[in-house]
C-alpha cells in the first residue's frame, strides 16, 4: 500500500479508508497507543495496536525511536487531542531501537545535550520544528526574487580573493602540511598548490555577484559562506550561509526597500505555512522563559513578534544620528557600556546596536552611512568625503542581520581607497575591469541566513539553526 504522510492525514476530512503509514516512535503507552512521527508535520499520528491482534514479540519491538510502518484503517478518534487515529491491522519494524542505549527519551533534552548528537536532533519536535522552517524560509528567498526577475547566480567557494578584505579566510591547499615545498626565500611555494596560488574559502559571494548585476541587472546568490574569525559567540558561525542580491542602477534607498520587502516576505511566507512549528515553538518558549525573572522575560511572545515586524515600518537614520542617541542614552552616560562611546567614528558594538533596537527605538532599525574607516573598501564614498553610502539592518534580540551598501562604481575612487587599503589591485583588475567598462551605480546587501532563522525561530543560539554547526573547535559530524 502506497505511504500516506501524517501531515496529509492528520488534515484529511474523509476517513473509514486504508491507510499505510510509515515514520519513527516516539512513544508507546499502555502497549496499546503509538504517536508516530514522520517529520512532515511537528504533530504525531495515533495508531492504536489493540493487544489481541498481535504477537508480543513484536509489540515489544515497538519502542521510542524504532522505524516501523503501520496499515490500518483512518478512524475518527476517541481521544482528545487529536481528529484521527488509525486502526492498526499490520505494523512492520524496519529498525529497532534499543531503548537502553537510545540518547533520545521522550522527555525534555537539554539544547547543549542535543547539540552533543546533532545526528539524531532532528527527531526532536524542537529541531523538526526549526529545520522545517528553514527550509521554508530558504525556499520563500529563492520565491521572492524569482517573482521579481532576479537571476540566481551561484558565486564560487574557493576564491582567490578576500571580499571583505578582513583577511580572516579559511586556506584551501592540497600541499603535503609535514613537507611544504618552499621557494628560496623560504615561503611556501604556492606555485606547486593545486590551483598554483593562494586560495580560500569564500567569505562573501558579492564581487562575483557585482559582475553579474552589471550585466543581468538583477542578480542574488544564495550559498555558504566562511570565516575564520575566533569569535565564539550565540550570533557567530564558521560556515554560515548568505544572501546576497545585487542591484544595476539601484541606489541606497531602493537598496533599503528591497532589504525590507524581502525580511517582511520571508516572516510573512514563515507564519502563513509554519503556523503548527511556530505555535511550538512559541510555547516552548514560554516554559523556557517561565523560570526567568520578571525583566528577562519577552515582552511579545514569538508570533506576536514576527506580526509587529511585519506590520510596523523599519525605523531609518544614520550613522551619525545614531551616535547622537548613543552618546545621550543612560548607559552610556553611566558608563554601562563595556565600550563607552566618546565620539563620532566608533564601530558599533552589538550591545550599541542592541541598545538602538531594543530600548530605544522596540523596532527594527537602518542605519546608514557610516564613516568610511570602519567599513570595506567597495562602499561608495559620499559626498561629504567621510561617510560611505553603507546600511545595516539591526533586529531585536539578533543585532545586525542584514549588512549592505552602494558600491563604488568610480575607478579612480575605487582604486584610491583600494589602494590606502593595501589591497593588491593586480589581483583584482577583473573586478576593476567592471568600473572600466560600461560602469552604473549599483547597489547589494547580505542577509546572515542562520541569523533570519533565529529570528523566526526564536532559538537563542545560532548553533540550534543550521544541522551541523562549525564554530572554533567544532567541526562534528
Ligand atoms: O556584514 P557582512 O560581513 O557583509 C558582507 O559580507 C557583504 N559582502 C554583504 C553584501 O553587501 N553583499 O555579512 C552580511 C551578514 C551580516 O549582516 C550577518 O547577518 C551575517 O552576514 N554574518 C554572519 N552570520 C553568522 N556567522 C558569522 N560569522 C557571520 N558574519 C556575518
Ligand atoms: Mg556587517
Amino acid at each position: 500500500m502506497k505511504r500516506s504522510k501524517i501531515k496529509d492525514l492528520l488534515n484529511s476530512e474523509s476517513t473509514g479508508h486504508q491507510v499505510c503509514v510509515k515514520g519513527w516512535v516516539r512513544t508507546f503507552r499502555n502497549s496499546q497507543f503509538i504517536a508516530i512521527n514522520d517529520g512532515s508535520t511537528i504533530n504525531t499520528i495515533q495508531a492504536v495496536a489493540t493487544l489481541d491482534k498481535f504477537d508480543s514479540a513484536l509489540i515489544k519491538r515497538i519502542t521510542t525511536g524504532a522505524a516501523i510502518g503501520v496499515t490500518g484503517q483512518l478512524i475518527e478518534s476517541l481521544g482528545k487531542g487529536q481528529k484521527v487515529e488509525i486502526l492498526a491491522e499490520e505494523i512492520v519494524i524496519y529498525g529497532d531501537c534499543d531503548p537502553e542505549k537510545y540518547p533520545l527519551q521522550p522527555k525534555k533534552h537539554s539544547l547543549e545535550f542535543l547539540r552533543e548528537i546533532s545526528h539524531l536532533r532532528f527527531r526532536t519536535s524542537t529541531f523538526g520544528a526549526v529545520f522545517r522552517i528553514r527550509n521554508a524560509a530558504s525556499f520563500a528567498i529563492h520565491k521572492f526574487f524569482n517573482d521579481r526577475g532576479f537571476v540566481y547566480i551561484h558565486s564560487p567557494i574557493i576564491t582567490g580573493s578576500d571580499a571583505e578584505g578582513a583577511g580572516e579566510m579559511f586556506r584551501v591547499t592540497t600541499l603535503d602540511m609535514d613537507n611544504v615545498p618552499k621557494t628560496v626565500d623560504g615561503k611556501v611555494d604556492v606555485k606547486k598548490d593545486f590551483f598554483a596560488k593562494e586560495t580560500n574559502l569564500t567569505v562573501s559571494g558579492q564581487l562575483e555577484a557585482e559582475l553579474g548585476a552589471l550585466a543581468l541587472s538583477d542578480v542574488y546568490t544564495f550559498g555558504p559562506t566562511f570565516r575564520a574569525e575566533n569569535s565564539n559567540t550565540s550570533r557567530h558561525l564558521a560556515e554560515f550561509w548568505m544572501i546576497e542580491p545585487e542591484v544595476a542602477f539601484s541606489d541606497l534607498t531602493d537598496n533599503m526597500n528591497l532589504a525590507e520587502d524581502m525580511l517582511k516576505y520571508i516572516i510573512g511566507y514563515t507564519l502563513n505555512h509554519c503556523k503548527d512549528d511556530l505555535e511550538f515553538l512559541e510555547q516552548r518558549l514560554l516554559d523556557e522563559e517561565k523560570s526567568k525573572p520578571q525583566n528577562e522575560r519577552s515582552e511579545m511572545a514569538l508570533l506576536e513578534k514576527l506580526k509587529f515586524c511585519l506590520d510596523n515600518d523599519f525605523v531609518r537614520l544614520t550613522y551619525t544620528e545614531a551616535i547622537q542617541i548613543l552618546m545621550n542614552s543612560k548607559p552610556n552616560k553611566k558608563k554601562k557600556f563595556q565600550f563607552v562611546i566618546e565620539e563620532w567614528g566608533a564601530d558599533l558594538q552589538s550591545e550599541h546596536e542592541r541598545y538602538l533596537v531594543e530600548t530605544h527605538f522596540k523596532k527594527p532599525v537602518i542605519l546608514t552611512d557610516y564613516p568610511a574607516s570602519i567599513k570595506a573598501f567597495y562602499m561608495r564614498m559620499n559626498e561629504d568625503g567621510k561617510t560611505v553610502g553603507a546600511m545595516d539592518i539591526l533586529f531585536p534580540g539578533i543585532g545586525e542581520i542584514v549588512g549592505g551598501s552602494v558600491r563604488e562604481e568610480r575607478l579612480n575612487v575605487l582604486i584610491e581607497k583600494m589602494e590606502a587599503m593595501d589591497i593588491p589591485l593586480e589581483e583584482m583588475s577583473w573586478f576593476l575591469d567592471t568600473r572600466r567598462f560600461g560602469t552604473c551605480p549599483h547597489a547589494g546587501f547580505g542577509l546572515g541566513f542562520e541569523r533570519m532563522i533565529l529570528f523566526l525561530t526564536g532559538m537563542g543560539n545560532i548553533r540550534d539553526v543550521i544541522p551541523f554547526p562549525r564554530t572554533p573547535g567544532n567541526a562534528g559530524f
